[in-house]
């Protein structure tokens, strides 16, 4: 949107990284914008009312109104259409906010913790948070991440880029973004989660993409890739007894093409097959049936790790 270009880059906001912060941005300037304008309407017409009419003698008849419909539908119809207009483009901005792109170009499980984050990349590179490894995401490309938290809710907040999103324990979220240039952005943990939780300052680095690619296929930090963890689970808890990985009926679903996938279950209700649905389903499959299945999956629940369902999604992700 050029328009948005309107808001000057010296407002006293923090820098617009992504494309999203200026709407978001455009968005804020009209609401301060509107509220000076109702402002110098209401106040101002108040202040002009109380001079033009002023009583000047005991005995003045005070002008009295009791009813004007017009006059009421005014102003009542006209900040309605306003304010579905603003819930209108807010509405659409949060969308797009909440839905990452179909293809990104990386996704890390980052976990919260008291008092720290910790990322973990596809291909298994692990950091632990500290000023000196700063989250390493490609320029000019998306970047989804998957957030949980081994305690308490955290929140991951990056002023540039308009964005944050909770971090809660026994949940997956997500939250994306495309920084525009290379550069380095500051990331705030902005739920209050006990003595140092304004010492959960990260950084997030975006490089060049090519930059990026050689950086993510160097020498690993970590061990092996969430997936091929999740591989080796799979096998060890039998998975593969009840599901398929090539798309044919077993006692469960096959898990060929099932991430990104709408899910009918037996009562009726649809929903598509995320990270957190994942999770649920193989924590307590209970709580989805998918329909034609029995409801024949044991209880995982405090069986498996956060890690461990999280290495379990991945693998199940990589089986298209
Ligand atoms: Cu973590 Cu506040």
């Amino acid at each position: 949107m050029s328009w948005s270009s309107l808001i000057p880059a010296t407002s006293f906001m923090p820098i617009q990284a992504t494309e999203i912060a200026k709407e978001v941005d455009l968005l804020y300037a009209f609401l301060i914008i509107a509220s000076l304008v109702s402002f110098v309407i209401l106040i101002g017409g108040m202040t002009w009312f109380l001079i033009k009419f002023k009583r000047t003698s005991v005995d003045q008849k005070s002008a009295y109104i009791t009813h004007n419909n017009f006059a009421e539908f005014l102003w009542s119809f006209i900040p309605l259409v306003i304010m579905m207009g603003i819930f209108y483009w807010g509405m659409v901005i949060f969308e797009k906010l909440r839905t990452p792109p179909e293809d990104v170009a990386a996704e890390i499980h980052v976990t919260a913790e008291q008092w720290a984050w910790t990322y973990r990349y596809a291909n298994g590179k692990e950091f632990y948070s500290s000023a000196n490894d700063p989250m390493i995401v490609p320029a000019g490309k998306a970047t989804k991440l998957i957030l949980t938290s081994k305690d308490v809710i955290h929140s991951f907040y990056v002023p540039a880029f308009r964005t944050k999103q909770d971090a809660v324990p026994g949940k997956l979220t997500q939250l994306w973004f495309e920084p525009k240039q290379p550069g380095e952005y500051i990331v705030f943990c902005t739920e209050y989660c006990g003595t140092k939780h304004s010492g959960m300052m990260i950084k997030i680095k975006a490089i060049p993409s090519e930059e990026y690619a050689a950086w993510y296929h160097a020498e690993k930090k970590g061990a092996d890739s969430p997936a091929d963890l999740g591989k080796v689970l799979f096998a060890q808890k039998a998975c593969a007894s009840c599901h398929s990985i090539d798309g044919s009926r077993v006692v469960g679903p096959t898990m060929k093409g099932l991430f990104g996938s709408e899910r009918k279950f037996a009562d009726g209700t649809k929903a598509k097959a995320d990270e957190n649905y994942l999770r649920e389903s193989i924590l307590v499959s209970s709580a989805k049936i998918v329909e034609t299945y029995p409801a024949a999956m044991p209880l995982f629940q405090g069986q498996l790790s956060d890690e461990d369902v999280a290495n379990l999604i991945e693998y199940i992700k990589s089986i298209k």
